[in-house]
């Protein structure tokens, strides 16, 4: 079994409380680590509903799920799909919703799918290798511009300018196609007395930039954002666990006009956070930032 291990897991039980015969979604299955405990703590009347928008994943947490999958039901889907998933099993709303964005680290740690600069890999981060564009495609064809700008806008990288004049004049030596090579187009990029200053591979920001324009990121989540009103059924709870301030910032904002259109209930006025002892047992918990609404009745 592919292990993940769920971050905020008691916190994300808490706060959303799913029982009886809750419809549940869980936006992204990933290994199914929290959609488990979701049906553990709900009981056998519950229903799952999972999505996922790696179809490897979707299998991945069905099969972890054991005999709890039987209680499910899952789509090989973005999350920005879910009111055709919905409208497909006739449920126009829903209990409890969560979304524990980002990947998981099976995806991370495989290179062939190129999403960290940590191993050697083809520029793909593609979560769903059926369509789009890879990273690749977006560093051998963006002028220098747009480059710029996706980098500043989605790394919050302050050497953008500087890193996409290296990448075009690097490209035109031949298509910038391996994670390695990029990562060292980047860290060249920084002058010395940053990069040695720097607590983070210089890499990190442009590989998250690119990331998120590849995945459509921010625009899946204010897709999502958007319908929540719409599928929570009235009481329903919303959970979504964001790993950058990029994606956070959109969730304090939307939750916050829902609040005060009246339409839902802040459960959580500040962000929930990993305990020291979660982040000491896994690292990745560290970032990650927990917020939740209810819908009013
Ligand atoms: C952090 S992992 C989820 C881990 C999961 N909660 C668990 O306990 O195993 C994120 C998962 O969401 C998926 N994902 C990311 N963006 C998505 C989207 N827009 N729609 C559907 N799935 C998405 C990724 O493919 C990955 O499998």
């Amino acid at each position: 079994m592919d292990s993940h291990a769920p971050v905020l897991l008691d916190e994300v039980l808490t706060l959303l409380n799913p029982a009886g015969d809750d419809w549940i979604v869980d936006c992204t299955l990933g290994l199914g680590g929290h959609s488990q405990a979701m049906l553990e703590a709900a009981g056998a009347d519950a229903h799952l509903i999972g999505l996922d928008t790696d179809e490897a994943n979707v299998l991945r947490a069905k099969d972890n799920l054991g005999p709890l999958a039987k209680q499910g039901r899952f789509f090989h889907a973005n999350f920005s799909s879910l009111p055709d998933v919905l409208e497909a099993i006739d449920r126009p709303a829903v209990d409890v919703i969560l979304a524990d964005l980002g990947f998981c680290s099976n995806q991370m740690d495989t290179p062939e799918r190129g999403l960290s600069f940590q191993a050697d890999g083809p520029l793909d981060m593609r979560l769903d290798t059926s369509e789009g564009p890879t990273a690749a495609d977006i560093v051998n064809t963006t002028d220098e511009t747009d480059l710029a700008n996706l980098i500043y806008e989605f790394g919050e990288e302050r050497l953008s300018r500087r890193i996409a004049r290296r990448i075009v004049e690097a490209r035109a030596d031949g298509a910038i196609e391996t994670t390695a090579a990029l990562a060292e187009i980047v860290r060249k990029a920084y002058p010395p007395a940053v990069r040695h200053k720097s607590r983070i591979d210089p890499a990190t920001r442009t590989f998250q930039a690119l990331r998120i324009a590849v995945n459509d990121e921010l625009g899946v989540l204010d897709e999502l954002l958007a319908m929540l009103p719409e599928i929570l059924a009235p009481g329903g709870r919303c959970g979504i666990i964001s790993f950058h301030s990029l994606e956070d910032r959109r969730v304090k904002h939307r939750f916050r006009d829902l609040r005060e259109t009246h339409q839902v209930e802040l459960l959580t006025k500040k962000p929930i956070i990993a305990t020291p002892e979660e982040i000491e047992r896994n690292p990745r918990s560290r970032s990650a930032k927990l917020r939740g609404i209810q819908k009013r009745d």
